[in-house]
């Protein structure tokens, strides 16, 4: 291990492509990252904007990286807000404890800053290094849920439901928006363009089946693995705890877990009825400046409502 004067952060360096960095991250989260997932999480680019990619170095060996992508967050007033998330943060195993992590973040903030970003956001499970982070470098943190199954369903034969298989259409994000308009008014992740919706949602990495359930509810399941994750629900209110609960029992049938994230705040108990376990985590909004502060605090009291597929 050398000291930390011989380190340094590279933005988009040449040579670190797909093969190299699936790799590399295969190593830092210790689960399997595929070419097809590097490029499509670290290098595809979203409407106008193309992603950075930020490469911590210890000499001449490449010991951190992360991806910032560039979204927009649509608060009730109606102001879409330029901002970036950080995306596969990694610090290899045997280097980590060294504040890495931390300095890429800072390096993200000031990129995003270069970029005329407001906030940047990162997605974290409670009481981990990245969430901790976050809170060092004074982020707001919106509560979240990371939502899946764990032994078996209660109720899942009486699921009523029913569910076959859609076709997505431009309609679909459309009137997704529609929803959002009635009460409670929510921040969203905010795609403009159908086609930007598209590429998140239905062109993923993994195999993507798209649903209808009930009489108002669609859905996105992307079939990772053995999981099946709820990427995105759209439909009436009223319908969407049913719905969740047909789209997990379904997967109990299959012999598969299911997953879904979730930021709504009273998805928590009721799914806990259903016999799903949710682990608590954070939407984390870090302002990329300090005149972006008061704004970005002003988050924390507004109900989000963010899919599992805006999460990256
Ligand atoms: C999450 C992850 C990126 C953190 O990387 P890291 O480089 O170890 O992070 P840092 O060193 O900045 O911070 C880690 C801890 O070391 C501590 N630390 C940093 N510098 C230190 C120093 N000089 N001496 C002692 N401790 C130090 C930090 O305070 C922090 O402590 P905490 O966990 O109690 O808050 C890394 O664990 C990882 O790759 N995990 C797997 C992938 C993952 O989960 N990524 C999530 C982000 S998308």
């Amino acid at each position: 291990m050398s000291g930390d004067r011989g380190v340094r952060i590279l933005v988009n360096p040449k040579g670190l492509d797909a093969d190299v960095g699936a790799d590399f991250l295969t190593r830092c989260f210790g689960t399997p990252w595929s070419e097809a997932m590097y490029r499509w999480y670290m290098q595809r680019p979203f409407g106008s904007e193309a992603p950075d990619r930020l490469v911590l170095m210890d000499g001449e060996r490449v010991v951190a990286c992360c991806g910032i992508v560039y979204r927009l967050a649509r608060t009730p007033d109606g102001t879409a807000h330029r901002i970036s998330v950080i995306v596969a943060g990694g610090t290899l195993p045997g280097e980590r404890g060294r504040g890495f992590f931390e300095r890429l973040l800072r390096a993200t903030a000031a990129r995003s800053a270069q970029r005329g970003r407001t906030a940047v956001f990162g997605f974290a499970v409670a009481d981990k290094s990245s969430a901790r982070c976050f809170q060092r470098l004074g982020a707001t943190g919106i509560a979240s849920a990371y939502i899946a199954s764990r032994g078996l369903l209660r109720d899942a034969p009486q699921s009523t439901l029913r569910i076959c298989r859609a076709t997505v259409t431009a309609r679909w994000p459309a009137r997704a928006a529609a929803h959002q308009h009635g009460p409670p008014p929510q921040a969203v992740f905010h795609y403009p363009d159908p086609g930007e919706w598209t590429s998140q949602m239905v062109d993923r990495p993994h195999p993507v089946e798209p649903l209808r359930i009930g009489s108002t509810c669609r859905a996105l399941i992307e079939c990772v693995g053995d999981t099946d994750r709820l990427q995105w629900l759209d439909g009436d209110p009223r319908e969407r705890l049913a719905a969740i609960h047909a789209i997990a029992a379904q997967a109990q049938r299959r012999g598969r877990h299911f997953f879904m994230y979730s930021t709504r705040r009273d998805d928590v108990e009721s799914v806990r009825r259903l016999g799903l376990v949710a682990r608590p985590g954070y939407l984390m909004a870090l302002a990329a400046e300090a005149r972006h502060e008061p704004t970005v605090r002003r988050w924390e009291a507004l109900a989000w409502d963010l899919q599992s597929g805006d999460r990256m």
